[in-house]
């Protein structure tokens, strides 16, 4: 594996924002001053996103591609960029292995992650799936013991979920696997894994990355309803790798997307304000 030469914190400089392109910006920021901290906070990470489309028009040459290097903690993988340590994979009700399963069984994903809800999610296998097989494979194990029992009383297996996007994100298993799409650019190599681990990327940036390399759009409104509230909830732990996606994307209309953002959002968000 080639591990990516960046240092863990790399990121990008920030320069003061250049007062053309930020206009808009800099106008509504004052004229929040004294408005909520959500809007104060929302506006600081547009402000951000424009700041971070004014270094990257500054650092490349202009005719010159963008650069597409891995952003820090990454290293370069078709599809969402690879997390090159990731957190140690949950405890589950029952030690599963896809390794055993796909990878040895060679059974396919969709033996048990069949498309669900149209295909925008696949769905969890449940033990009545499992109990196809193990009502007479390793029945003395105790984990098969635990799903049989399961069976028996219509229990669900409650699978911790290590891939989740929030509710305020548009995303739909079907839209990428029409297009081409393989389960590996999004989640890796899942058949030679005793357990499943967060190892892509698919934060914002990995979204985006992988979005700017096959050109598929990039707009805010490709991922986002652009009047949900839910969108300025918290603000994000870490800057750093929205920005870091954002200034190694080599977005074009970029000002425009966030533009549209505002001038749709902000109606929304002062009318919530008593
Ligand atoms: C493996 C690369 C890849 C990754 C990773 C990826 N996408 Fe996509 N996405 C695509 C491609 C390619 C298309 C274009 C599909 C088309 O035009 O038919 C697309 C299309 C979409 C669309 C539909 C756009 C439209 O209106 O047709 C949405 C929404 C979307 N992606 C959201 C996301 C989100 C959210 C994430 C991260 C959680 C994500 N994508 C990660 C490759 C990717
Ligand atoms: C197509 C058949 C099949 C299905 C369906 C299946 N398994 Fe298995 N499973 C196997 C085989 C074969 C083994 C290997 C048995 C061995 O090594 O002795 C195995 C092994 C296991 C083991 C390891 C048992 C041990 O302690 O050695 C666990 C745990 C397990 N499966 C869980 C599940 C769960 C959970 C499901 C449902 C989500 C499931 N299996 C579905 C065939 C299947
Ligand atoms: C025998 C059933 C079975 C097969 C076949 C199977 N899986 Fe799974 N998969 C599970 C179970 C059970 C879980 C929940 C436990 C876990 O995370 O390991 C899971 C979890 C996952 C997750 C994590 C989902 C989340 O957000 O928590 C992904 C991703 C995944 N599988 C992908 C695949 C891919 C890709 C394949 C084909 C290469 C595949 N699976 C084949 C049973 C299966
Ligand atoms: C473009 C990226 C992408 C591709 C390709 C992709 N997934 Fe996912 N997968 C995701 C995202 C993002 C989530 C979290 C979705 C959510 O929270 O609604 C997810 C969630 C899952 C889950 C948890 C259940 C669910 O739907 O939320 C399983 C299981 C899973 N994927 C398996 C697969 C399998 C099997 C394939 C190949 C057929 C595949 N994925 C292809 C991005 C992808
Ligand atoms: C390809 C999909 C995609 C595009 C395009 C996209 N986003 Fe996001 N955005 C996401 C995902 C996925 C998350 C959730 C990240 C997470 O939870 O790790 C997110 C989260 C956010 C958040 C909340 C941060 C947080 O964690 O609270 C804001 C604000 C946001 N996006 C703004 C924007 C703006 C502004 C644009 C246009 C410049 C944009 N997004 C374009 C996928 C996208």
């Amino acid at each position: 594996m080639r591990v990516s030469s960046s240092p863990p914190d790399g990121r990008t400089p920030l320069s003061p924002c250049a007062p053309s392109r930020c206009a808009l910006l800099n106008t509504w920021l004052k004229r929040c001053e004294r408005g909520t901290s959500n809007m104060r906070r929302f506006l600081l990470i547009a402000a951000l996103l424009c700041t971070a489309s004014v270094v990257r028009a500054q650092d490349v040459p202009s005719g010159a591609k963008p650069s597409t290097a891995p952003g820090p903690g990454t290293v370069a993988s078709s599809g969402a960029p690879t997390i090159t340590n990731p957190a140690p994979a949950p405890t589950q009700p029952v030690a599963f292995s896809h390794k055993k399963h796909a990878g040895d069984g060679k059974m396919a994903c969709d033996t048990c992650h069949a498309p669900a809800r149209n295909g925008v999610t696949v769905a969890m296998p449940q033990a009545s799936k499992c109990m196809l097989c193990h009502a007479s494979i390793a029945t003395d194990k105790p984990d098969i013991k635990r799903i049989a029992e399961a069976a028996q009383n219509n229990q669900l297996l409650q699978w911790v979920r290590v891939y989740r996007v929030p509710s305020f994100v548009n995303f739909s298993h079907d839209t990428h696997t029409t297009a081409g799409a393989q389960c590996a650019d999004c989640h890796g190599p899942v058949a030679e894994r005793e357990a499943i681990t967060r190892e892509k990327d698919l934060s914002m940036g990995g979204c985006i990355s992988c979005h700017t390399q096959k050109s598929a759009p990039t707009g805010c409104d490709t991922c986002h309803q652009l009047n949900s509230v839910q969108l300025h909830a918290p603000l994000p732990a870490s800057h750093a790798a929205l920005l870091a996606g954002l200034t190694s994307s080599g977005h074009t209309g970029m000002d425009q997307s966030i533009h549209r953002f505002f001038t749709v959002l902000s109606p929304s968000l002062t009318s919530s304000t008593p």
